[in-house]
């Protein structure tokens, strides 16, 4: 469609004078490439009703998720970030156990991240927020926010809580969601496993004893690498091979336990393990990770030789972690004529930093 190819001025004009455009349309727009910036899209956002579970991060950091515009885009600037790709921060609707509040949450908060980067969609993207109690009303909302909204695909952050005690969890690997992964791969968009505090019951019965490891240190990897693995198992990118599933801090542990992992599986196979494939061969084809929240330069380097550089790409999860520290480490892997690192070389730097995630959210297309 030619409106999509405006620039984001022409088309905030358009839209005030012409009725053809109900809501901001943020496909396929021009985007600030610089043949050499990163692109970043764990990136943390939120409107004040999601924040209620956030409550506990110090108030800079509420600031700065809430913001776009200012700090965010001033620190994309100094640091060379070419686009950024925005999301609801975590639990945001997979904290809402009511099925109706979730479904309209979701709605709003995506019109409304829709609506804070409609001026600068030469800057920002945005991945969708879904309520993922329902598999059909998530495929729908998916559907609306990539073809109305120009999304690039959606961000759902681990198990879907619900239950009028917030005590049933629902995972996205059994056939009741094969028609949202239909979805999803009719689309060809993808989506973004990101992790969630867990709900209280289970924190009782496993963090008591050690709640230190509540949080990034622990908690959060062990509990979305089950979920990963359970699209694995459970058979998921078997019946959905096209499926693009992205897991963020570096994989959330998964590739540097692979022969471990499939080893044990593969021995389960007699079992009735439906999984058709190994999870070493799922990393080749249906799942990437990034380096959000995770610098460093001898796991990536050890991830690359086990899933291979052009599934790994560049994240920083701002502002829980540093735009400016994420930045000066992935520039100072190598690629440059005499630079400072020579880790990768200049071909797998810029696919760690840009062209890998090019291709996938299809940013030139
Ligand atoms: C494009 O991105 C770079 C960072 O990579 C930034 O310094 C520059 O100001 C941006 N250009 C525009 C026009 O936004
Ligand atoms: C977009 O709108 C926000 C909020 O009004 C403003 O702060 C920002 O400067 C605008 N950006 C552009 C590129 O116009
Ligand atoms: C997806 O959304 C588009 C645009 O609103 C609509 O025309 C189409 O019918 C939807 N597809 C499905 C399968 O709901
Ligand atoms: C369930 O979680 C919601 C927040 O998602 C909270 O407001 C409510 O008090 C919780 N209910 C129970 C019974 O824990
Ligand atoms: C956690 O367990 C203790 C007893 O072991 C109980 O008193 C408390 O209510 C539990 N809290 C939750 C949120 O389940
Ligand atoms: C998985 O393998 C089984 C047994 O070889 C086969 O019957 C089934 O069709 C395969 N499933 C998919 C989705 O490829």
């Amino acid at each position: 469609m030619w409106i999509m190819r405006l620039v984001p001025s022409s088309l905030t004009l358009l839209a005030s004078i012409s009725p053809l455009i109900p809501t901001p349309c943020l496909a396929r727009r021009k985007w600030n490439d610089t043949g050499r910036g990163t692109i970043a899209f764990e990136e943390n956002w939120g409107v004040p009703e999601i924040m209620g579970p956030l409550a506990g991060v110090s108030p800079q950091l509420q600031a700065d998720i809430l913001d776009v515009h200012n700090q965010r885009l001033r620190r994309m600037d100094e640091n060379g970030i070419d686009f950024m790709i925005l999301s609801c921060a975590t639990p945001c609707i997979q904290g809402i156990s009511s099925p109706s509040l979730a479904a309209s949450t979701a709605k709003s908060v995506n019109d409304q991240l829709a609506s804070q980067i409609s001026n600068n969609t030469f800057r920002f993207g945005a991945l969708a927020a879904l309520s993922m109690h329902d598999p059909v009303e998530a495929a729908q909302e998916l559907n609306r926010t990539v073809k109305e909204l120009g999304f690039f695909g959606a961000l759902v952050n681990d198990y879907q809580q619900a239950g009028d005690n917030n005590d049933t969890l629902i995972y996205y690997d059994g056939p009741q969601f094969d028609p949202f992964w239909k979805m999803v791969t009719d689309l060809d968009v993808p989506v973004y496993f990101h992790p969630r505090v867990n709900v209280p019951l289970i924190l009782n019965l496993t963090y008591s004893h050690a709640p230190f490891l509540i949080g990034a240190s622990q908690e959060f990897q062990a509990t979305l690498s089950t979920h990963v693995l359970g699209l694995c198992t459970n058979g998921v990118f078997d019946r959905f091979p096209t499926l693009r599933v992205i897991v963020g801090h570096m994989g959330e542990r998964i590739p540097s336990d692979l022969t471990r992992i499939d080893s044990r599986l593969v021995a389960q196979r007699d079992d009735g393990l439906t999984m058709n494939q190994t999870v070493r061969s799922y990393w080749h084809t249906n799942l990437y990770s990034t380096t959000s929240g995770d610098f460093d330069t001898s796991l990536l380097l050890f991830h690359k030789g086990q899933i291979g550089i052009d599934r790994i790409m560049f994240s920083v999860d701002y502002p829980f972690d540093s735009i400016e520290d994420a930045s000066t480490w992935v520039n100072s892997l190598g690629g440059t004529k005499g630079g400072k690192g020579n880790a990768l070389t200049r071909e797998e730097l810029l696919a760690l930093k840009r062209e890998t995630a090019i291709k996938l959210f299809k940013l030139n297309h």
